[in-house]
């Protein structure tokens, strides 16, 4: 069946973009609308998300760490999805709709340099032309995704303007679409970004929450009572929540609340959009945003460069303000200590924006927060992170 696609979220959403975008929107509206419930084009997508990704992925018992953590905890590990993240699982959508639509150019954005790797894994496989921008900062600090990247035919552009991060690589990459509309497909990498992105890049990464569907029917005969993700654009969140959003399962959105200094008129020194951010228009859609009073976008900060976003999908603005889903955040410290955690209990090395949703559970544990069984989406590994990590040790 086809439904239409939905283009805001309450208040939310939008296409907030220069007139010379809005062919490039309504195409692609129209090619998802049309490929989203074919059979050949599913047929296709399922079989580069087994072979080729390695899905489904497993739902583990951690059995130590909910010993230690005392509540039954899952970890879904999309760190074992080929490339070592979730990412994979929108680029190969995205990639394939882009060839089913002549495209002969994919560009994309990147932070952590898990997407970038993802669209330079999705550009291989379907061999298409990839360029992607990467703030300069982020080049510097995942050098070794910089390097994959390019190990699989893909040129990577340093962005030098503003603070060097997510959000300028991301005005780069809408300035070359808008200049190259009519040969290039922008490939976002999360839920943000104008319609029919938010709703597009939920429905490739539902993926996720689908097998926890199964999976944890097949383990304990129930669904969960409560599922936690670390948020930063909000796409492993949205992936793993969507299925459940009409279950009687409590939704947690970990954001990153930063290093706990003050914050000025500049500077967030967070991540923490759903948790304090206002009612505000960034990279073509209306949604929750740190900014200061004149409007201005403030720089975000965080341990963990994939959560490092001053904004947040427009659909999780929207569930955390009728209430259908919890914001909540972890320090960087509070992260650092979960990231050992998984590490020592699990033999699980995490990334560093997964040890976000951990350390909450942590807390949230101890306050008798969660219920019973917990799911915990294991975004990444954190092979990336263990510069960071190492740098972190006194
Ligand atoms: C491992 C990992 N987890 C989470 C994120 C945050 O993205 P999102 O909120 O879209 O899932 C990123 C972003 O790069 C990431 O690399």
């Amino acid at each position: 069946m086809t439904h239409k696609l939905e283009s805001k979220f309450g208040k939310y959403g939008g296409q907030f973009v220069p007139e010379v975008l809005m062919p490039a929107l309504v195409e692609l509206t129209e090619y998802y609308n049309k490929y989203r419930d074919d059979a050949v084009f599913n047929d296709e997508l399922d079989y580069y998300l087994r072979d080729f990704a390695g899905r489904p992925s497993p739902l583990y018992f951690a059995r130590r760490l909910s010993k230690e953590y005392g509540v039954k905890i899952y970890l879904k590990r999309e760190d074992l999805v080929h490339g070592g993240a979730h990412k994979l699982n929108n680029t190969l959508g995205q990639g394939l709709l882009a060839k089913y639509m002549g495209k002969k150019r994919i560009i994309a954005e990147t932070g952590a340099g898990q997407h970038g790797t993802a669209c330079a894994m999705a550009g291989a496989a379907f061999d298409i032309k990839t360029e992607v921008y990467m703030g300069e900062r982020d080049t510097v600090r995942q050098r070794m995704n910089v390097y994959r990247m390019e190990l699989m035919g893909t040129k990577v552009i340093p962005v030098k303007s503003g603070s060097q991060t997510l959000k300028d690589a991301i005005n780069e990459a809408m300035r070359d679409w808008v200049a190259n509309v009519e040969t290039t497909h922008y490939m976002i990498g999360s839920v943000v970004g104008p319609h029919p992105f938010p709703t597009m890049v939920r429905d490739f990464q539902s993926v996720i929450g689908k097998e926890v569907r199964t999976q944890i029917l097949e383990k304990e005969g129930r669904f969960p009572d409560s599922i936690v993700a670390c948020t930063g654009g909000g796409s492993n969140a949205m992936g793993i929540f969507h299925p459940f959003i009409e279950e009687d399962v409590d939704l947690f959105a970990v954001e990153a609340g930063g290093s706990g200094m003050k914050t000025t008129e500049k500077e967030a020194l967070h991540s923490a959009t759903l948790c304090t951010g206002e009612d505000g228009i960034l990279h073509g859609m209306r949604t929750k945003v740190l900014q200061n009073k004149h409007g201005q976008i403030l720089e975000s900060s965080s341990i963990a460069a994939g959560l490092d976003y001053a904004g947040v999908g427009p659909e999780l603005a929207y569930l955390a303000d009728i209430g259908r889903l919890k914001p909540c955040n972890s320090m960087d410290s509070e992260a650092l200590l979960a990231f050992h955690d998984l590490c020592r209990f699990e033999g699980i090395i995490p990334a560093l924006e997964s040890s976000h949703a951990v350390a909450y559970v942590k807390k949230a544990a101890a306050q008798g927060e969660l219920g019973d069984i917990v799911v915990i989406n294991i975004s990444g590994r954190g092979d990336k992170d263990l510069d960071t990590v190492m740098g972190m040790r006194k």
